[in-house]
C-alpha cells in the first residue's frame, strides 16, 4: 500500500542532499572542531558555514548561533539560562498556556525553585492577546517566551507586537519558533525577539540538533558547563554531521520557502474545505488565517480520535491526535482545552500536518477515506443513534428529528 505521511510537524525525513551533506561528517572528515590539525580544521570550516548557513535563514549574526542538542534544549536554555543569569535581581516569567512542554516544563521547574510566573490565557482560536502580555508585566519580570507558531493548532502568535511590549517595559523575549522555521518567514530583527529556538528535524534536517538564537548582548547562564565550545555558552564536542545536516536543510528549505508556502496552503485549505463539505459535525481548530501553511486540525463530533487515527493508520494515512496517552488515560491535549474546547470534542481532534512530499493526490485519499471511517464510528458510538433522517446525536438539542432518548436516560 501507498503510505501517506501526514504527520510532518512530528517529524521530518532528512531530504537526500541533506543526508549527503551529512555522510562526509560521519566518516572520512569526521575530526573534531576544536583540534588544530587538518583533521580538526576541515570540521571547524564545516562548522562555520553551518553556522552561518543557519544565522542568514533568520537574519541573525553566526556569533549570534548556539547549536544545541534540539528545540528542547534551546527552549530549555533561554527560559533556565535567563533565570539563572537574573537570578537574586528578577523573579518572574511570562509564558501561554498553548506552548510546547519544552517551555511549560521549564517554567514549572522555575516555580519550585521559587520564581513566580504568569501563564496567559488565549482566545478560542489560540491567539495570545499582547494586552494582556503587557497587563502581566510587572517589575519583576525578566523574560516572556511565547510560541511563534502552535505545533498542535498551527495558530501563528502576534511576535512583532509582544516584542515590542516586551522591549518597551525592558523585559527579555524568547519565542518558540520551532514550527515556523523552514515554513514561514522568519526574521529575527523584524520580529524583534531576543532569543528564539529552532530545530533541525522540522524541515528536513536531522533529530536530535537545533540552535538558540541570542540577540548579542543577551547572556543566559549556560547550562551544560565543561569545554569551550559554542563561545562556552554549551559544552560538549559538536554534533558535526547533525549541524552540517542542519545548515544544509535550512538553506534548502529557505530557497524554496515562498513556492512551498504557497502549495501547501492549497492542499491545506482543499483538505480543510473538503473534509467540512463531506462531513457533519466537524469543526476547525485554531485561527482560520493565522496559521501555519500546513497544518489541518479538525474535532470530529463524536469520534475517538485516537479510533480514527488507527482507522486511517489501517489506510495506510499517518496522522496525529489531539490526546497524548500520559499514564494509561487519555489526556486530552492542554492546547485544545486551555482554546475552551471541551473535552469530549479535543477528544475527537485530528492533526494532519502536510509536507514538501505531500502530493494533491494524497488529499483526494484522504477526503475518499474520511467519510467511512468517521460514519462507521460514529454508528458505533454510544451518544449517537440512527434515524430515518440519518445518524443524530442524541445529546444536542439542535437536531430536529432526534427520535431518540435524551442524554443520561
Ligand atoms: C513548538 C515545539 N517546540 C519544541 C519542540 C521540541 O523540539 P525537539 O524535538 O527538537 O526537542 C517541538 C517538537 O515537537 C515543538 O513542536
Amino acid at each position: 500500500m501507498n503510505r501517506i505521511y501526514l504527520d510532518n510537524a512530528a517529524t521530518t525525513p532528512v531530504r537526500r542532499e541533506v543526508f549527503e551533506a551529512m555522510v562526509p561528517y560521519l566518516t572520512d572528515k569526521f575530526g573534531n572542531p576544536s583540534s588544530i590539525h587538518s583533521y580538526g580544521r576541515e570540521a571547524r570550516a564545516a562548522l562555520d558555514r553551518a553556522r552561518e548557513q543557519v544565522a542568514t535563514a533568520i537574519g541573525a549574526t553566526p556569533e549570534e548561533i548556539i547549536f544545541t542538542a534540539g528545540g528542547s534544549e534551546a527552549d530549555n536554555l533561554a527560559i533556565k539560562g535567563t533565570a539563572l543569569s537574573m537570578r537574586g535581581r528578577k523573579s518572574h516569567v511570562i509564558t501561554s498556556a498553548v506552548e510546547h512542554h519544552a517551555v511549560l516544563h521549564p517554567v514549572e521547574a522555575l516555580e519550585k525553585l521559587g520564581f513566580s510566573t504568569t501563564v496567559l490565557p488565549v482566545d478560542s482560536e489560540g491567539m495570545v492577546d499582547p494586552d494582556d502580555v503587557r497587563r502581566a508585566i510587572t517589575p519583576e519580570t525578566f523574560l516572556i517566551s511565547i510560541m511563534y507558531a502552535n505545533n498542535e493548532v498551527g495558530t501563528i502568535q502576534p511576535i512583532e507586537e509582544i516584542s515590542q511590549i516586551a522591549r518597551e517595559a525592558g523585559v527579555l523575549f524568547h519565542t518558540d519558533a520551532v514550527q515556523a522555521v523552514g515554513h514561514i518567514p522568519v526574521d529575527v530583527g523584524s520580529l524583534g525577539v531576543d532569543m528564539l529556538s529552532l530545530s533541525g528535524h522540522k524541515f528536513y534536517g536531522p533529530k536530535g540538533v537545533g540552535a538558540l538564537y541570542v540577540r548579542r548582548g543577551v547572556r543566559p547562564t549556560p547550562l551544560l558547563e565543561g569545554g569551550a565550545q559554542e563561545r562556552k555558552r554549551r559544552a560538549g564536542t559538536e554534533n558535526m554531521a547533525g549541524i552540517v545536516g542542519m545548515g544544509a536543510a535550512i538553506e534548502l528549505a529557505v530557497g524554496e520557502l515562498e513556492e512551498m508556502l504557497a502549495c501547501e496552503e492549497m492542499l491545506r485549505d482543499k483538505l480543510i474545505r473538503g473534509l467540512i463539505q463531506r462531513i457533519p459535525d466537524v469543526k476547525l481548530n485554531g485561527h482560520p488565517t493565522r496559521r501555519l501553511p500546513n497544518n489541518v486540525n479538525i474535532s470530529f463530533l463524536y469520534v475517538e480520535g485516537e479510533s480514527l487515527l488507527l482507522n486511517l493508520d489501517m489506510q495506510g494515512i499517518a496522522a496525529s491526535s489531539g490526546s497524548a496517552c500520559t499514564s494509561g488515560s487519555l489526556a486530552p491535549s492542554h492546547v485544545l482545552i486551555a482554546m475552551g474546547i471541551p473535552h469530549e470534542v479535543a477528544h475527537g481532534s485530528v492533526r494532519m500536518t502536510l509536507g514538501r512530499y505531500t502530493q494533491e493526490a494524497d488529499i483526494d485519499k484522504v477526503l475518499n477515506v474520511m467519510p467511512g471511517i468517521v460514519d462507521k464510528l460514529r454508528e458505533m458510538s454510544p451518544v449517537y443513534v440512527k434515524t430515518e433522517c440519518g445518524i443524530k446525536d442524541i445529546c444536542a438539542q439542535a437536531h430536529a428529528c432526534d427520535v431518540a432518548q435524551p442524554c443520561g436516560e
